[in-house]
């Protein structure tokens, strides 16, 4: 039976379920979930999207010296706990660890700690890593007490999210039903959703208009920022999404580099959502932690000198190479490309660290 099958019939069966539930489905279901599901391969050209890791090393290799920035600011731990989550086919961790050559003593404190659900990712970030001894999650959760430097690039947007749509007056939450004339389709509840009392009052509602929250990514923000916290070390989220909390359908399904129409074929295309950044620095310092940013992506890499290691690189490049690269650093910080739309965010203990890359510029 395939997933929207089972799907139907649980819906027929207990009645029309979240956004949220559909998502979750539809991603990390052992069985048809997109990211959980034996032989899935996702990322690269032959996949379904790519991403700022994929496009250059200069993506991994700026964030590698902004972790060790970080590491040396905490006053140089002995051990650390090196965390991603969701690390694609390892490229970014492979490029940060690259870096680390240049500090042997940040990449003997650094023990890699991979949190990743994908069985095929898992053996190419074995690939990528070899010599680094990995050691893999199912979350956050079991990473091993003490500092924590955590990177997680598009990780967020995979998180499922609720919807709610102002009708008639109140916010109402879509929910997915099904029926054999029109199959799987959203339809919003009957009662007036009783989480609307999440809005922030400074979100303006309208008829038709649409508020997105994910629950999952307030329970991990808040799991990583106290450990922060508590234990030490930094946090940055790197994803697609909004400066400020407001209105707006993100909600988007992407199969082999093509948007399709989300509930189509659950489990066969990629679902995300643009991240809330305003909440994500909400929930972390209501958690006790402090928040640097967000920034676009293309200030934070500008400032983090994207310029300069690039014109080092392209000395030894001439011809489609050194023009490689020219688009490769467009498509990052270009406002038309990557630059604008995406984020940065770092989270870190009270009274440490400064992280650099959020200064106004
Ligand atoms: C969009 S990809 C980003 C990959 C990588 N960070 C990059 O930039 O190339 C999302 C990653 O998160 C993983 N992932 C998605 N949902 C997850 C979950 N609930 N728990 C753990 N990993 C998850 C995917 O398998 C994949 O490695």
């Amino acid at each position: 039976m395939a997933l929207a099958e089972r799907l139907a019939r649980r819906i027929a069966a207990t009645g029309p379920i979240t956004v949220a539930d559909y998502m979750a489905s539809a991603l990390t279901d052992p069985e048809f979930g997109y990211y959980a599901r034996a032989g899935s391969l996702p990322l690269g050209a032959p996949g379904d999207f790519t991403t700022a890791p994929e496009i250059s090393q200069l993506f991994g290799e700026l964030i590698g010296a902004w972790l060790i920035d970080c590491w040396d600011q905490a006053g140089r731990p002995e051990r650390l706990n090196l965390v991603e989550l969701g690390p694609g086919r390892g490229t970014l961790m492979a490029d940060i660890l690259r870096v680390g050559r240049h500090v042997p003593e940040w990449l003997k404190a650094a023990q890699v700690h991979l949190v990743e659900i994908n069985p095929r990712l898992r053996h190419a970030q074995a690939a990528a890593l070899v010599g680094h001894a990995p050691q893999w999650h199912e979350s956050f959760a079991t990473v091993p007490d003490g500092p924590v430097l955590l990177v997680a690039n598009e990780f967020l947007d995979a998180m499922p999210i609720r919807q709610l749509v102002f009708m008639n007056g109140a916010w109402r939450e879509r929910l997915v039903d099904w029926n054999t004339e029109s199959g799987l389709h959203f339809a919003p509840s009957k009662e007036r959703s009783p989480l609307s009392l999440l809005v922030p009052p400074g979100v303006l509602a309208h008829e038709g208009a649409v508020f997105e929250l994910s629950p999952a990514v307030v329970s991990v923000t808040t799991e990583i920022a106290r450990r922060i916290t508590a234990q030490g070390g930094a946090g940055l989220f790197v994803d697609y999404g909004r400066g400020e909390s407001a209105t707006g359908e993100s909600l988007q399904a992407v199969s082999a580099h093509r948007m399709v129409p989300v509930l189509e074929n659950p489990g066969a295309a990629d679902l995300s959502a643009h991240v809330d950044f305003a909440l994500l620095g909400r929930v972390a310092r209501d958690a006790g932690a402090v928040v640097a940013g967000p920034v676009t992506q293309g200030a934070f890499l500008r400032a983090l000198g994207i310029g300069i290691r690039a014109d080092r690189l392209r000395r030894g490049l001439s011809g489609d190479a050194a023009d490689a690269l020219d688009q490769a650093v467009e498509r990052l910080i270009g406002g038309q490309a990557m630059g604008q739309l995406f984020k940065a965010l770092a989270i870190v203990p009270s009274g440490g660290i400064h992280p650099v890359g959020f200064e106004p510029a």
